[in-house]
């Protein structure tokens, strides 16, 4: 496995609606190993393997954007009031350090005494500045910041970042691409989509775009293995590659499932059966496009989701790899 790249991947500065950078990594990385390689008007990045055109049109999508939050207010001592970009948990942020695209480093606090559960309007981010005048020449209204990036290794398997959602998927696509044979059967479009946290808006226009025959979507997906979780879900981390039955973006195409599933068994590659009352992917997108388009997903267990601890396993990473492999060459 290729760590250097995981790492620049995981550490790219790349909230909603500005994942230049991510995509400039995953570019540099593909670059010579594709048949071609653009950026579209959102700023999705799609690398295209062509086929022998006796296959398939295969769209595969992991999204590129991290959620983060967004500048409103400043007040007369400098403190940040900030908006949601995508599905932040606010007592998830409390304490955390965060970075701007500029570099300019924060943490988070909250207002004290606030009654039921904690909202992101009762956050602040102190990023060192005395007043108004001084935060607004440091940042600006609408700047974004993400939580700071660090790579942490937990054991011998498992890795921790807080842009697991959805770079570990990157990585896994980019990874996957990289290992293709040259003659392939299918044409290969492999989406590095935008703005998947804020409603699978780059995947909407890029599966309309690419008008595939099959879509597959690589994301991450939550676990039931751990102490007192409040949403019971049968995926448990290191048991392999997740595949999606449902999610609340998308019933997976049987057949879909049925070739995943088969595909992992006659190639050995561990995997499960993932069962998500939450969340969405963008293969709730893609199998929505035109006249409707087959659709499943691959999922890499995360445990921690939306939170600075997102931990994965890097046997299921490798997992689903293989199964992404499989599904393209099949
Ligand atoms: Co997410
Ligand atoms: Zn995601």
């Amino acid at each position: 496995m290729n760590m250097q790249l995981l790492e620049n991947i995981l550490t790219s500065y790349g909230p909603s609606g500005h994942e230049g950078r991510v995509a400039e990594v995953i570019r540099e990385a593909l670059e010579g190993h594709v048949d071609e390689m653009y950026t579209d008007v959102m700023g999705s990045l799609i690398a295209v393997k062509k086929g022998d055109g006796t296959g398939k049109k295969i769209m595969a999508s992991a999204h590129m954007d991290h959620i983060g939050l967004a500048v409103v207010d400043a007040d007369k001592n400098g403190f940040l009031r900030v908006c949601n970009v995508g599905g932040i948990r606010a007592a998830k942020m409390v304490s955390g350090h965060v970075i701007f695209e500029n570099g300019v480093c924060g943490v988070v606090g909250a207002d004290e005494k606030v009654k039921g559960e904690l909202q992101v309007s009762d956050l602040y981010i102190d990023i060192g500045a005395e007043t108004k005048e001084e935060a607004l020449t440091m940042v600006a209204l609408g700047d974004m910041c993400v939580m700071k990036p660090r790579v942490t290794r937990l054991g011998e398997n498992r890795l921790a970042s807080p842009a697991m959602d959805d770079r570990i998927a990157c990585f896994v696509q980019a990874a996957a691409m990289l290992e293709l044979p040259d003659n392939l059967k299918n044409d290969v479009y492999a989406v590095f989509s935008v703005q998947e946290e804020v409603g699978l808006r780059g995947a909407t226009t890029a599966a309309y775009h690419v008008n595939p025959d099959l879509g597959i979507a690589v994301d991450v997906t939550g676990v039931g293995d751990v102490p007192k979780v409040a949403t019971k879900v049968p995926v448990e981390l290191g048991r392999g590659a997740a595949i999606k039955i449902m999610d609340r973006s998308l019933i997976c195409t049987p057949s879909v499932v049925n070739m995943m599933e088969k595909l992992a068994e006659e190639s050995g590659i561990a995997h499960q059966r993932e069962v998500l009352p939450y969340g969405g992917t963008d293969a709730g997108a893609i199998q929505r496009t035109r006249g409707g388009v087959a659709s499943g997903a691959i999922s890499i267990p995360c445990r921690y989701i939306h939170s600075e601890a997102e931990t994965v396993d890097l046997r299921d990473v490798q997992a689903c790899i293989d199964l992404l492999k499989a599904c393209v060459t099949a």
